[in-house]
């Protein structure tokens, strides 16, 4: 199961040699994260945040983009607003960062955005989601895709429709959150509806929604017939993810998670990035990926209350290394204690 996933651009095509990818994640896969993930997953498409365009125009947000061809391995810039130009604008700003190509947003609920026209507005406005992509499509070389949703209040919308104009208007790759807009995250990816549009259309597609581990990601693909899958809240505390589905799906049995020592230790190398990029402001943003981090070992929970409350990277570091000294000298004893029993036992 290792067929690559090959995306047309206008000028640009690109070929993408795993499976599993990154999914944007506001607040979270920033380019610090993104080199964390890449260190297991060299060759997986990771997505930037979403990047609204019209501010990307006023100056905020161009660091999301600079920073982009510092990063080795393919980073797609996903954009979201209603404005066609600002959008090209912005995608025209991203192919010459770097970019390996152009998504956009068709799919996020938050009432913010939606109810200005962006995110998952589109799948309604559908003529303004055709015009976008006609004009990225236009303003780029590199492949432009698009993040969508199953529908914007039920399945019996003509969901198909729309996807078929999106892949009429030169979209060249569509994943699909296997939820309509009005279910946010309730009930359950619906997998089986993924497949069914997977089949009517001729573009690669991506299924999402609900894959956290290698099973999920194998059934998924297995029950969608899809060229790939994207991992969202699976990614959050385990960097390492994606670079685990990706071996599972490449049947390769060599991936080794990392012991609990090697997670914390992450943590600090985590916080010195942030704090290297951001200042003390990397200390809070470290905050909730240690509490996502911090978990399933003996005294996780005590650690994990401490860190969060932690005031600077020396604090951090110090907690952390006395949990790593605790947890050798567990070890340790129980080594002990085995080699004693087993002493006992022979004699
Ligand atoms: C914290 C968070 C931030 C998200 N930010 C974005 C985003 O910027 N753009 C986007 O298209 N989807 C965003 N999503 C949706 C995810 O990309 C994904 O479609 C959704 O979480 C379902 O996949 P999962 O079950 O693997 O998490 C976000 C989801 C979460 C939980």
């Amino acid at each position: 199961m290792s067929s690559n996933i090959k995306l047309k651009g206008r000028g640009i095509n690109r070929i993408i040699t795993s499976k599993v990818m990154l999914s944007p994640l506001a607040g979270v896969t920033d380019n610090i994260f993104r080199r964390l993930v890449r260190k297991w997953a060299p060759n997986s498409l990771l997505f930037t945040e979403m990047i609204n365009a019209t501010s990307l125009k006023k100056g905020f947000g161009t660091q999301k983009i600079n920073q982009i061809g510092l990063e080795e391995g393919p980073v797609g810039v996903q954009i979201f607003d209603n404005r066609p130009h600002a959008v090209s604008e912005a995608a025209k700003q991203a192919e010459d960062s770097g970019a390996f190509l152009i998504d956009i947003n068709m799919g996020c609920p938050v009432k913010k955005i939606a109810k200005k026209g962006g995110g998952s507005a589109l799948i309604k406005d559908r003529k303004l989601a055709i015009e976008l992509v006609k004009n990225v499509v236009k303003a780029v070389k590199i492949p432009v895709t698009v993040k969508t949703r199953l529908g914007w209040d039920s399945k019996e919308e003509n969901i198909e429709d729309f996807l078929f104009k999106l892949q009429d208007a030169g979209t060249t790759m569509i994943t699909l959150h296997g939820r309509t807009r009005k279910q946010g995250f309730s009930g359950k990816s619906d997998w089986e509806m993924i497949g069914r549009l997977k089949r009517l259309l001729e573009i690669p597609v991506i299924a999402n929604g609900d894959i956290k581990n290698p099973d999920d990601a194998l059934n998924c693909l297995k029950q969608t017939n899809a060229d790939g899958v994207m991992i969202g809240r699976g990614i959050l505390g385990s960097p390492w993810k994606i670079g685990e589905i990706d071996y599972a799906i490449k049947e390769n049995k060599n991936f080794k998670e990392p012991n609990t020592e090697e997670k914390l230790y992450l943590i600090i190398d985590h916080l010195d990035e942030l704090i290297k990029e951001k200042g003390d402001h990397g200390l809070l943003i470290a905050r909730k990926h240690i509490s996502w981090t911090c978990k399933d070992f003996k005294g996780a929970s005590n650690l994990r209350n401490k860190l969060v409350r932690a005031v600077d990277k020396n604090e951090v570091t110090n907690l952390i290394n006395k949990m790593i000294k605790t947890l050798k000298n567990e070890k340790n004893t129980l080594a002990l204690n085995k080699t004693n029993y087993s002493l006992n036992e022979n004699n």
